[in-house]
């Protein structure tokens, strides 16, 4: 049988096994049982994001970064996964220590992605396939080579001197202050004002002082800067350690892990957002997201509560920082975190579901399965679970076709200021390095930011040039081109995953319940809304698995299926396939 014979055949089945889908029309009632009502609908809550880094998208004048034109060149491709936003990683002005995370200029574009037209060509084009843009306020901090800065370290009685936190050199020497990124810690001397100055995460990413008003004033106009361009939303990046505690206190040695407990969410934060939100926020239909919501369920609802007018949406990190060892994923603590956390916003709040980013190695190494056999089914799952949780789900770029870690055994090839300094951090602690790389290895976030798997050409098609990263060896095998017209292949189960989301709206405003949640390997929980309910049901195992459902009166229709059929016996008796993930209607 020729190929195209086996296509079509496929095509058939793929189709025949999706047909029952309900369409589920829009409610017009004002309230409903869990207390969504009318008003508390809105597009960022029924919105499924896209992420794009934009260095390892798509280069298009072959200097091997991505660029805005490449942006443009792949709306079409962007708008066909049907998703509705978009969040870009930073592209302003920058000295490049952090990737973009250190701002020198807020209004301006750096040139390796394309000038300030571009960048409204860009947004046009989204906007005109209905996709919302969320742009990177990186305002915790700044470039040491921000204006602002250079005015601040020029002279104690410059009038930009209270845009940063100094610390007199007269007083001694500053009590202790971890930094993410810097294993000498937060502060940092400058000879020029004999003063140490603080970072929260490299020495030349400055924390910019919040408590100054004039400090918030120029971020607020910032803001307004984009918002009037048309920016439809803001993700606040480590926004949660804006607010300090100046009166300084010693970090506890040894907390390092639970540094967020000591540096997050201080009390004037929320003034702080309550002012933007006042300022900025509710002047423009746009939402903020903050990435952090404290260490507790009060913190990231206190931030998030629709009455006290701050944030719009948070995301907690526990869903990532689960599995950040080779073979340490454990599906109990996985249901665990992610049931927990919907409890907490039930009926009140809204979170963001992700499972990776920018920050992170790929998801399919840490929760799904990398093997030949299993790389798609896995990865279907994962994207399966992450488009029928409730809170907006967040996609990373890749992951929609299953993009992997690359091998980075040896220090060499590292470019990340925080890889750099954890390994610093390692070699001053005595630590065990081979130990140590092969954690990096595993979990490095420059695992996350490959060059974008387009096709089977040179550079998968990412550059005509030389790519900044490594593209990762695989591409031959993964990229869009080669799964763009596979009916089963991961990114046309992804496809065809946000098209029933937003064919359901009991996905998005449902609740949800997690049922037998001591089953070893599959993960199953239904989503209710009104009188419409759906059944998740997921195995996480290479390995077939059933479970028996007698709680479920009836199995109705299967909305989604990652293989071409589902075994159900006597009782409510499902037997899944290995990674098998399957969305039934049910009553
Ligand atoms: C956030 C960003 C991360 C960056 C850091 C400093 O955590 O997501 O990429 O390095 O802030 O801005």
């Amino acid at each position: 049988m020729n190929n195209n014979l086996w296509v079509i055949i496929a095509v058939i089945l793929f189709v025949g096994c999706n047909n029952h889908q309900t369409k589920i029309v829009k409610e017009t009632d004002t309230k409903t049982e869990n207390n969504v009502t009318q008003e508390q609908k809105t597009w960022w809550k029924e919105g499924i994001l896209y992420q794009i880094y934009p260095q390892s998208f798509k280069d298009t004048d072959g200097d091997g970064f991505g660029d805005f034109k490449g942006v443009i060149e792949k709306l079409d491709y962007v708008q066909s996964l049907g998703i509705t936003m978009v969040w870009m990683n930073p592209f302003f002005d920058s000295p490049l220590v952090d990737n973009g995370y250190d701002v020198a200029d807020y209004r301006a574009i750096h040139p390796r992605y394309g000038t300030m037209e571009d960048f409204e060509a860009m947004l046009d084009g989204f906007h005109k396939r209905d996709i919302k843009f969320v742009l990177d306020m990186v305002v915790n901090h700044s470039s040491n080579e921000h204006e602002w800065f250079k005015q601040s370290r020029s002279s104690r009685d410059n009038p930009y001197r209270d845009y940063y936190h100094w610390w007199p050199a007269e007083k001694g020497d500053p009590p202790y202050r971890y930094s993410l990124f810097d294993p000498e810690g937060a502060w940092e001397y400058d000879a020029t004002t004999n003063a140490y100055y603080l970072h929260t995460f490299a020495k030349e990413q400055p924390d910019l002082n919040w408590e100054n008003p004039k400090v918030r004033q120029e971020v607020y106009d910032i803001m307004k800067f984009w918002a009037e361009k048309g920016v439809d939303g803001f993700r606040m990046d480590a926004f949660q350690f804006a607010s300090k505690d100046t009166t300084w206190p010693e970090f506890p040695k040894g907390h390092e892990k639970d540094f967020i407990k000591w540096y997050g969410m201080r009390p004037k934060l929320h003034e702080y957002l309550n002012e933007m939100y006042q300022e900025v926020i509710e002047k423009y239909d746009v939402f903020a997201v903050a990435e952090g919501a404290g260490s507790t369920f009060k913190d990231a609802h206190d931030l998030v509560d629709a009455d006290r007018k701050e944030l719009q949406m948070a995301y907690h990190f526990e869903s990532v920082d689960m599995s950040r060892k080779p073979n340490s994923f454990e599906l109990s603590e996985f249901k665990e975190v992610f049931t927990r956390w919907d409890s907490a916003f039930a009926k009140q709040g809204w979170i963001a579901i992700f499972l990776s980013n920018h920050d992170n190695a790929r998801l399919i190494n840490r929760f799904g399965n990398t093997s030949p056999e299993f790389r798609t089914p896995s990865t279907q799952l994962l994207n399966t679970f992450l488009l029928s949780m409730r809170g907006t789900p967040y996609t990373y770029y890749g992951d929609e076709i299953g993009m992997t870690n690359i091998d980075m055994p040896t220090l060499e090839e590292y470019v990340d200021v925080d890889a750099i300094g954890k390994y610093k951090t390692a070699v001053a602690n005595g630590e065990d390095l081979q130990e140590f790389m092969s954690i990096l290895n595993y979990s490095s976030r420059e695992n996350g930011r490959t060059p974008m798997q387009w096709d089977t050409s040179d550079n998968a098609g990412f550059t005509k040039g030389k790519p900044w990263k490594r593209v990762n060896d695989n591409y031959t095998k993964i990229n869009v081109a080669i799964q763009q017209d596979d009916p089963n292949s991961i990114l046309n189960h992804f496809r065809q995953m946000t098209k029933v989301r937003k064919e359901n709206p009991v996905l998005i405003y449902g609740d949800y319940a997690i049922i037998q949640k001591e089953h070893p390997s599959i993960y199953a929980y239904t989503r209710t809304l009104d009188n419409e309910k759906v059944l998740v049901v997921l195995n996480f195992s290479e390995n077939k698995s059933d479970i028996k459902l007698s709680e479920i009166k009836k199995l109705e229709a299967t909305i989604i299926n990652n293989y071409n059929t589902v075994a159900v016996s006597e009782g409510n008796k499902i037997t899944l396939m290995p990674y098998q993930a399957v969305i039934f209607k049910i009553n």
